[in-house]
């Protein structure tokens, strides 16, 4: 596996995690744990042992049990992250194990189920939707209930698991630190200050004056700080974390590591406060702090609230290397948005710095208020109070370190007064994995009153962070303000007042009102428990306070807890249940074998495109692209990045051979150049390519090059749909008919029928990145008589060929595209991967070596494109029961720069709006070209949009009416003959239309009745927390196309098999080598169960296998099986007479010896078909249903999925694990769309969510917490391939439940907010009417600003105004 160092360089993804372990030979203890390897600094490494997921068992020695339950429990589809998943939860196990628990029972360890569900937290998966993975992880838990795990391919039907299935675990059976490295490691107060001399070397082998410097106390390191204030670049290191965020720091002319200096790691019980090292690593604070909980063996609020915070920030693998001090002094230094920074100003915390000159002691608050640290600055240590009878003290600047001696931080009343503490944050992960909107910390002396006998507020400290400040700060007025007051709603609001004039989000920030209106919300959830009815607190409310403040699962929603008096369900554990038939009608097809190559994928021995070792002489590139979104290019400076060492060339369109074309892609609908010309039509758009001796030096001259613009004469760029639509910029492309979306019935006629109207409303739904987790790659190597070899990771292997053979003007013989596996795609490498394998082709063409590339996470964001958003107005005549008579749409979708595969969009996106029976449907569609990066297909392109489109209209129509949504579902829903009115030849036969089956099933399977009426009830107790459940059908139209399949016996009897599909991830290989089996099988009776392991399914080649098209559309796994079934038939034709003359001389005769002796008889063992679908039968509708119940929280705007039940009609299927994982995959990357991915971009259009720091897809904490699946086997079906159908992409629709489910809780909230009226003649705006627009995706601060970002004001006036 060479998944290292080049992907995100984020420490965001999870994909190259390593496990690392240190020995210490005086305790001959064995630490280990895993880091991200893209943020691991090599020099760190000394002494250190580097063990990959291979280490942990592989395909020679054996795979270790993680391996082979991953695999089982169907948890690796693409597999590019599994092997990352795969270390995270060895490392989990294997700290839990070394715990001094009790011994767990044979074959388990002592994780616990609760610590399995976190083990991969932080881990991302774009594939599976995590559940697999999960149940995996819990599989190793003593305390696991086997019967809660899912399908798994460990029990045969109709068993029930146990531990005696399982692939056996012992623990402590890898060797992660081999005895030879033991006797060279030396203890660690041995270290002298070492100077590793040209550790760093440039990548030519070049040295630079660079070095690693390891000083193992404060003055040497004081020394050598002193002696470097001429200006060197120096950088001190703990972690190295920081280089996620800041990236391209460049080199450094020395690191001075400084994880060995004893003051540095140390840790001081006070009784006071305790004192922590700044380079402690975030994982050890969080156990020396737990640690010290338990010790006092009491409730420590303070301690215990930093611990729970701390569990919060990045993940355990980044928190693994990431230290407490590096943390601060990126806040203090570089206005990092730190959660740590505030949570310890927020507990009055302190820190000691060293300079050249001296010690300092400081405040937190001092510390951060300071100009920005030097490099000479060394932060030593942190000081958290304990707040246990500390005496007042003062720094040195004269503040106050701490100021409460009265508390004994326990919980417990003590004497006159109490402390409460508790920490926020607001993010768009809820768990931690995604920076805060604001974070928060408050602290609150509450003192009783000795003459009224009233509780007042004494010492406070409300810290507020990552608004949109240079750092965290102390609101010192309202401190101010509510010192020594009781808290009643008017002093509470007028809190807020002097708040908001003293937090605010400076100039420049994103979404400042919603930051704001969270910094409100904050206040009002610590303070408003405090208000009792009677204006008075008494000892008892208190008492309740703190112990629900002690209780680690509180956070934010405590206010609910505490206004309502409402026990908190548990949202933390996640369940599942999977309902799949297996027939046996085509053994082994329908079974849910596990997937090919899965125990491979997961231990990284499975070979990527960038995993096939860089021939001899390859060169590396990296793409120029344009920072400007329409502009002549006047020139190009290249030439300093040329004399740069290592860097070989420039390649630009004037590269393109004569004969040749500039075409970077060449598809269905039109082309488009490979390289700007002379004009650049968008931000990202690519110029050249930096070819160099390595990838990054490459990087750094593409990086190097200066571009000078001209727009002169030019018109300003078309960066909005209304711009293109004001300028008429429109693609113009003639359909093929079937491509052509046909209107439905009469629309004027059906809009007079009407009583209702609403006219021309508008929606809109933005783009979506597919965040495959490898990213376009491919690598080009020239071969003679002007032949190419391109191994790429794409799902258009032939269009690739196609396209570089006319860029290149050689015969498409001459080009040989190979694809073995891809590493999810999800569309984005159908046209998208296309360009990426030309311009390696044209340098390689050029410079005569391979040249290779793979794009970094930024570039591939940058230049992707993504899929459509759209702008959508839509007008609807429905009857006073909600029978809707008539629909026009007029949509505008975003087609970017080139055509790409836009045309089909109209047809697909209409083709999920006919879900419902309109009576007329009419539309109008627009793809406008507009200076963005090509917008292509994204899994269900189009269909997502109208699905949502469909579901906008009915929620419409609801709230018109004031009916429920789901009764105008019910109502419009399509009886089979309007079904055939719609989707015409589509709809199949009546006994195919499964729709109502599916629904009726998902309403009994979500016990949706009855939940709706428990819903209700919550929504009346809970004013800051509100439910919503949403149950809605979907029907997808696929088409089958013609594919390729040859299959062929070798003489041992194995079977080699190559389709025109390409494995994605989706299963198609192991599904093909099911076919296989199945139809050669048929030679003997009842199957030959022994064929399946001798058959395989290799890479796709263009040139062995021609016409192999695109894998895309849901369709290739069963088009790939079918034409496999048909060569096998060939096969079969050829083997059965030999057979019979074997059988002839003997009773059985075995698949050897029939291969033998056809061998024997020169037949002709290989056989290929080119299967072309009957066009009666080529294409079918897919039916699904599911239901989701959510659940928002009013102050932040947070939500959470608490259910989804689903119900997929998978025909018969070929394999249900890899359509289960389809199905559960494309739910939860729906998710994505609907709520999560949010896809920026700069005024010139160019891609500003272009990471994981800022873009974020679906993660193990936004899945439902609840999720079940039901797949609906229906009968057998002549027209399709072994009655099967797809499931692939139409499950992604079914995640609109869950915006569907947001928008009835935002209604409730809406209700609330209605009733709060400041006087009596105050009249409800807009903002309150149960009728209201929600585009995708529905993130947290929409869904906040949908409940009144001033709804807080509002509730406190309206109690104010009515005392
Ligand atoms: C994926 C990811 C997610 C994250 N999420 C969060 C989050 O949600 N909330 C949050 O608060 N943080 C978050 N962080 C930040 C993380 O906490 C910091 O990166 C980490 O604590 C820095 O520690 P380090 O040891 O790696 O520092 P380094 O990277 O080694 O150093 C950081 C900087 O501080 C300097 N430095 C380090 N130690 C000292 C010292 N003792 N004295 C003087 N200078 C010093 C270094 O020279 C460097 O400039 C995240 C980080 C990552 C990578
Ligand atoms: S299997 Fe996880 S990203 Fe593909």
């Amino acid at each position: 596996m060479y998944r290292f160092f080049h992907y995100s360089l984020s420490g965001g993804c999870g994909a190259c995690l390593v496990l690392i372990s240190k020995y210490n030979p005086e305790t001959r203890d064995l630490e280990e744990h895993s880091v991200s390897s893209c943020l691991t600094l090599l020099c760190s490494l000394h002494n250190c042992s580097v063990t990959t997921s291979e280490g942990l068992g592989n395909q020679r020695d054996g795979f270790h049990s993680i391996h082979q339950r991953i695999a089982g429990f169907h948890a690796s589809q693409c597999g590019f992250c599994t092997p990352g998943m795969c270390i995270s939860l060895y490392s989990s196990l294997s700290e839990a194990d070394k715990s001094s628990r009790p011994e767990p029972p044979p074959g388990f360890s002592k994780l616990t189920v609760s610590e399995a569900e976190r083990a991969v937290a932080g881990n991302l998966c774009r594939c599976t939707g995590y559940r697999p993975i999960i149940d995996a992880c819990k599989s190793f838990c003593a305390d696991v209930d086997m019967e809660d795990l899912g399908l798994n391919s460990f029990c045969k039907k109709g068993e029930t698991l146990d531990i005696s299935k399982l692939p056996p675990y012992a623990p402590k059976s890898v060797c992660t630190f081999p005895e030879s490295l033991k006797n060279e490691s030396e203890p660690i107060d041995e270290f002298k200050e070492r100077k590793l001399n040209l550790v760093y070397k440039s990548e030519l082998g070049e040295p630079e004056d660079g070095c690693w410097i390891t000083p193992t106390n404060l003055e040497e390191l004081m020394e050598i700080l002193r002696s470097e204030e001429n200006g060197n670049r120096v950088k001190l290191v703990a972690g190295n974390t920081s280089t996620g965020y800041y990236k391209n720091q460049g080199n450094y002319q020395k690191y001075i590591d400084i994880r060995h200096i004893p003051e540095l790691s140390m840790i001081k019980r006070e009784k006071e406060g305790i004192d922590i090292g700044a380079g402690v690593t975030l994982s050890k604070v969080i156990e020396v702090l737990d640690e010290e909980i338990s010790s006092r063996n009491e409730p420590h609020l303070v301690f215990k609230k930093v611990v729970n915070h701390l569990n919060m920030v990045a993940s355990k693998f980044v928190r693994n290397m990431a230290s407490l001090g590096g943390n601060l002094v990126m806040a203090q230094r570089n206005e990092f948005p730190s959660d740590i920074a505030t949570i310890l100003l927020g507990a009055c915390s302190s820190v000691i710095i060293r300079t050249p000159t001296g010690t300092l002691s400081l405040s937190l608050e001092e510390f951060l208020g300071q100009p920005p640290c030097d490099p000479q600055t060394l932060l030593v240590s942190v000081r958290i109070p304990s707040w246990s009878g500390v005496p007042l003290s003062k720094t040195e600047g004269g503040n106050e370190l701490y100021s409460l001696s009265l508390n004994n931080g326990t919980g417990e009343v003590e004497g006159e007064s109490e402390l409460l503490f508790e920490t926020y944050r607001a993010a768009p992960y809820p768990l931690g994995g995604a920076l805060a909107y604001v974070n928060a910390a408050f602290m609150a002396e509450v003192l009783a009153n000795e003459s009224t006998g009233e509780l007042v507020l004494g010492h406070l400290s409300l810290a507020f962070g990552a608004y949109g400040t240079k750092h965290a700060i102390r609101a010192r007025k309202v401190e101010e303000y509510l010192k020594g007051k009781s808290i009643t709603h008017s002093v509470l609001l007028e809190a807020i007042q002097i708040l908001k004039m003293t937090v605010v989000p400076r100039e420049g920030t994103s979404k400042p009102d919603y930051r704001s209106s969270l910094v409100v919300g904050f206040l009002f959830d610590f303070f408003s428990p405090l208000i009792t009815s009677s204006g008075k607190l008494n000892k008892s409310t208190i008492n309740d306070l703190v112990s629900a403040a002690s209780n680690p699962e509180s956070n934010i929603d405590k206010i609910s807890n505490a206004c309502n008096g409402e026990s908190r369900k548990s949202t933390s554990g996640i369940s599942s249940k999977q309902v799949v038939e297996i027939h046996n009608d085509y053994h082994p097809v329908g079974y849910p074998t596990k997937k090919v190559s899965a125990e491979l994928q997961a231990s990284g021995e499975a070979v990527y495109t960038d995993d096939i070792p860089s021939p001899k002489d390859c060169l590396y590139g990296a793409f120029v692209y344009s920072r400007k979104p329409f502009a002549h290019i006047k020139h190009i400076e290249v030439e300093s990045a040329l004399a740069s060492p290592g860097v070989v060339s420039f390649v630009s369109a004037k590269d393109i051979p004569n004969g040749g074309q500039n075409v970077g892609l060449k598809a269905i609908f039109g082309e488009e150049p490979m390289f700007a010309d002379d004009l650049t039509e968008f931000a990202g758009q690519p110029l050249g390519v930096m070819v160099a001796e390595t990838r990054r030096l490459a990087k750094a001259a593409a990086d190097q090059v200066k571009v000078s613009y001209d727009t002169q004469g030019l018109e300003p760029p078309i960066l909005s749909v209304e711009e293109a639509i004001k300028r008429s910029s429109f693609f113009e492309i003639p359909l093929p008919p079937p491509f052509i979306p046909q209107q439905v019935g009469d629309f004027s006629k059906g809009m007079a029928e009407a009583d209702h109207k609403i006219l021309s409303f508008k929606v809109e739904t933005g783009s979506q990145y597919h965040f495959y987790m490898e990213t376009q790659t491919a690598m080009a190597v020239p071969d003679e008589d002007n032949c190419l070899t391109v191994y790429t990771s794409c799902q258009m292997a032939e269009s690739t060929q196609v396209t570089i053979a006319k860029c290149l003007g050689i015969p498409e013989h001459n080009v040989r595209i190979i694809t073995r596996r891809v590493g999810g795609g999800f569309g984005g490498k159908a046209t998208r991967a296309i360009p990426v394998a030309v311009a390696c082709a044209v340098s390689a063409f050029k410079l005569r070596r391979p040249v290779r590339m793979y794009l970094d996470r930024q570039t591939d964001m940058i230049m992707i494109g993504g899929r459509h958003p759209m702008k959508m107005f839509y007008t609807v005549g429905f009857k006073a029961d909600g029978k809707i008579t008539a629909v026009h749409v007029d949509c505008f979708l975003d087609a970017g720069y080139s055509v790409d595969l836009s045309p089909i969009i109209p047809y697909t996106m209409t083709s999920a709006l006919k879900k419902y029976n309109y009576g007329a449907l009419s539309f109008n569609f627009k793809a406008c070209k507009t200076n963005f990066p090509s917008k292509s297909a994204m899994r269900a392109p189009g269909d997502v949009q109208g699905a949502f489109l469909a579901e906008t209209i009915i929620e419409h129509v609801a709230s018109t009416l004031s009916m429920d949504a789901n009764s105008i579902r019910e109502k419009n829903l399509h009886n089979f003959e309007s079904l055939k009115l719609f989707y015409g030849t589509y709809a199949g036969d009546k006994l195919g239309y499964t729709l109502p089956l599916t629904l009726e099933k998902v309403i009994i399977l979500s016990n949706f009745n009855q939940r709706t009426k428990e819903i209700r009830e919550f929504n009346c107790t809970n004013r800051w927390r509100k439910r919503g459940m949403s149950i809605l059908p979907i029907i997808y139209a696929v088409s089958v196309r013609p594919t390729p399949g040859k299959v062929s016996i070798l003489n041992d009897g194995s079977i080699v098999v190559e389709v025109g599909g390409i494995e994605l991830g989706q299963g198609l290989w192991t599904k093909v080598k099911q076919m296989t089996a199945f139809a050669l099988g048929r030679l003997w009776k009842d199957g030959n169960d022994e064929l399946y392991e001798k058959v395989r399914v290799v890479q796709a080649d263009t040139i062995s296998m021609v016409q192999g098209g695109m894998t895309a559309g849901s369709t290739t796994s069963e088009s790939s099986c079918e034409a496999v079934r048909v060569a096998c038939d060939v096969l079969g034709e050829r083997l059965s007479p030999i057979k019979k003359t074997l059988l002839e001389k003997a009773q059985e005769v075995s698949w050897d010896a029939l291969v033998k002796q056809a061998y024997f008889q020169s037949v002709n063992m290989s056989a290929s078909a080119y299967w072309v679908p009957d066009s009666s039968s080529n294409e079918y509708l897919n039916y699904g249903a599911a239901a989701s119940e959510v659940e928002i929280n009013l102050l932040t705007g947070a939500s959470t999925i608490l259910r989804t039940d689903m119900v997929y009609d998978c025909g018969r299927s070929l394999n249900p694990a890899m359509d289960l994982g389809q199905i559960e995959g494309a739910f939860v990357q729906g998710i994505g769309f609907f709520v999560l991915e949010e896809h920026v971009v700069d005024s010139d259009g160019m891609v500003t969510s272009n990471g994981t720091w800022t873009y974020k897809i679906p993660n193990l904490d936004t899945i439902p917490k609840q999720f079940n699946v039901e797949m609906l086997s229906t009968g057998l079906h002549q027209d399709r391939v072994l009655s099967s159908k797809a499931s692939g992409e139409p499950p992604l629709l079914l995640a609109g439940t869950v915006h569907c489910a947001i928008r009835e809780a935002i209604k409730e909230a809406r209700k609330d907010l209605h009733s709060y009226k400041s006087s009596s003649n105050e009249t409800i705006g807009e903002e309150c009417s149960a009728t209201f627009r929600m585009d995708t995706p529905a993130t947290i601060d929409v869904v906040k600003r949908l409940c009144g970002l001033d709804n807080v004001e509002r509730y406190l006036q309206s109690l104010v105004h009515h005392h």
